[in-house]
């Protein structure tokens, strides 16, 4: 079966100070821009406010893909689709209503996303899936850039794809994907990569990006 790659580059690690010119360097490249939120209330760090996260978001040139790893997601959720994501991701464990919450994202027009952290299983949240337009399992522990691929993650993954069938909903892994682990993840069956420091850590982060998706292209 040959399914379609998307690699979508993750600001965290890049330099905020100057996000314009470090989104161009991935930009020609890229499918999606990944977008971080967090709130130091459900992950112990923080990135954006919705106002500054909204800025990034308008002045993107990528269309921006938002996980957004915050407490009490439900109300902001749509927000962020108001604001023009393409696709915005919201936590299992952090949403009251997740079938809700999934809809209205979709009813604005955004790709509905949900997010499972690296203890919650799949299997507790199939009721969702007639909601959900990507699922994406984290391979680290949300909350920073650097940590070390949680390979032990890949059964969950392998799980996920035969749970989604034919449905044409996106898998997508986020952590530690790097040039030593993006096959793994293509071979459990992940389509869709989030890559923070492999990108914008290395010398060429546009030659990154197109290196990551050959590797996973050949899964
Ligand atoms: C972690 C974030 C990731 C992070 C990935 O909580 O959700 O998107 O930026 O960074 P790397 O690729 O460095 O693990
Ligand atoms: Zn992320």
């Amino acid at each position: 079966m040959s399914i379609d790659i998307r690699i979508t580059p993750s600001i965290l690690n890049a330099d905020f100070s100057n996000l314009q010119s470090e989104i161009a360097k991935i930009a020609t490249v890229s499918d999606l821009l990944h977008l971080d939120v967090m709130d130091n209330v459900f992950v112990p760090n923080f990135t954006f406010d919705f106002e500054s996260a909204s800025k990034v978001i308008k002045e993107s040139s990528l269309p921006v893909d938002a996980h957004l790893m915050v407490a009490d997601v439900d109300q902001i959720a749509p927000a962020y689709a108001q604001a023009g994501c393409a696709s915005v991701t919201i936590h299992a464990e952090a949403t009251k209503d997740i079938s809700a919450t999934l809809r209205a994202i979709r009813k604005i027009g955004a790709r509905s996303g949900l997010a499972l952290k690296p203890a919650t299983q799949i299997e507790d949240y199939l009721d969702f899936i007639d909601d959900v337009d990507m699922f994406l399992i984290m391979t680290v522990e949300p909350g920073f850039g650097g940590q070390k691929f949680m390979t032990d993650m890949m059964s969950k993954v392998s799980r996920t794809r035969a749970i989604i069938g034919s449905r044409p909903i996106w898998l997508q892994v986020d952590g530690g994907v790097s040039v030593e682990t993006i096959e793994i993840a293509a071979d459990a069956g992940a389509d869709t990569f989030v890559a923070g420091s492999a990108v914008f850590n290395a010398q060429d982060p546009a030659a990154m990006v197109t290196a990551l998706r050959e590797l996973a292209s050949k899964s």
